[in-house]
């Protein structure tokens, strides 16, 4: 799949044109599973910003606006103080840069847990202020009457289950989920019950590998792994995670790239520059008209 780009005058930039394609749909992600079987393995990267999803849309089945841009791009401490109106913006934005893949939008913490009826109010304002194709939550048993009542409004959903970042505070930190019978139970469960209520597809963070195995082939809907299993239907990262962007990540992380260093040389290279006056040199710089 290739981009092509159009130059706009004003700035000098280029944007991309959309491609004579149709954007993928969330039957179409759910139609990937026959049979049990996903043969063809559903990619999906988080996206935050419309240049971003330019680059990634072209290699992606899907892309999630996810909560951790509150990390990621505004450096809190963790995914609970992100706001409705952030995850607004920033999936409007990655809807703009892309023209293929699905955008789901998270849902942040506090804007769909006290009902169903709350979680329409702003996953309606999400669909309609960003034209993404469906959200995503946290939760199992517990958003099942809520999955159902968004899902029956038309807004697909995508659950999450296992490890919840927004749920931090109750699980007492962020390590790995299922190692007790207890907690493989819930999971279990979890998924069934996200599945039945009409899920389209679940995110299965943070768990031993068995339960991921056990999931991806007891549900219909696709399962989308992170620190889960390679058996998954799926598998997605955070994408400065996966391009190394910072120093420590998960160990569920694998950095296919060293974008903080290529950061950090180009920078240095440009404050040299600057410095010794060698940028901006004569190709950079204008002169009146002789
Ligand atoms: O917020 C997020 O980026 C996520 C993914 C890591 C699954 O929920």
């Amino acid at each position: 799949m290739s981009t092509t780009f159009q130059l706009d005058t004003a700035t000098s930039r280029a944007n991309p044109t959309p491609q004579p394609m149709k954007r993928l749909t969330v039957p179409a992600i759910q139609r990937r599973k026959v049979e049990g079987v996903t043969a063809d393995p559903l990619v999906m990267l988080t996206a935050y910003t419309a240049r971003q999803a330019q680059l990634l849309d072209p290699h992606c089945d899907l892309l999630l606006v996810g909560d951790s841009l509150g990390q990621v791009i505004y450096g809190l401490p963790s995914t609970l103080p992100v706001t409705l109106d952030m995850m607004v913006a920033h999936g409007a934005a990655v809807v703009r840069g892309s023209y293929h893949s699905v955008v789901i939008v998270d849902m942040p913490f506090g804007s769909y847990e006290a009902s169903p009826q709350a979680a329409f109010t702003s996953a309606s304002r999400i669909m309609a202020e960003t034209g993404a194709a469906g959200v995503k939550l946290e939760g199992g048993v517990a958003m099942a009457e809520t999955i159902a009542f968004l899902t029956q409004r038309g807004i697909p959903v995508m659950a999450h289950i296992g490890l919840t970042p927004q749920a931090v505070n109750a699980l007492g930190g962020y390590a790995a989920r299922g190692r007790s019978e207890a907690e493989e139970a819930k999971i279990i469960a979890d998924g069934k019950a996200v599945a039945q209520a009409g899920a389209f597809a679940v995110v299965i963070e943070g768990v031993v590998e068995p339960i991921a195995v056990a999931l991806t082939q007891a549900l219909s809907i696709p399962t989308i792994g992170i620190g889960a299993s390679a058996q998954c239907d799926g598998q997605v990262l955070v994408t400065e995670d996966m391009l190394g962007m910072f120093e420590r990540t998960p160990r569920f992380v694998k950095r296919y790239g060293d974008i903080a260093g290529m950061i950090s040389a180009t920078a240095a290279a440009y404050a040299g520059e600057v410095r010794d006056r060698s940028f901006p040199s004569a190709e950079q710089t204008y002169q009146p008209k002789a």
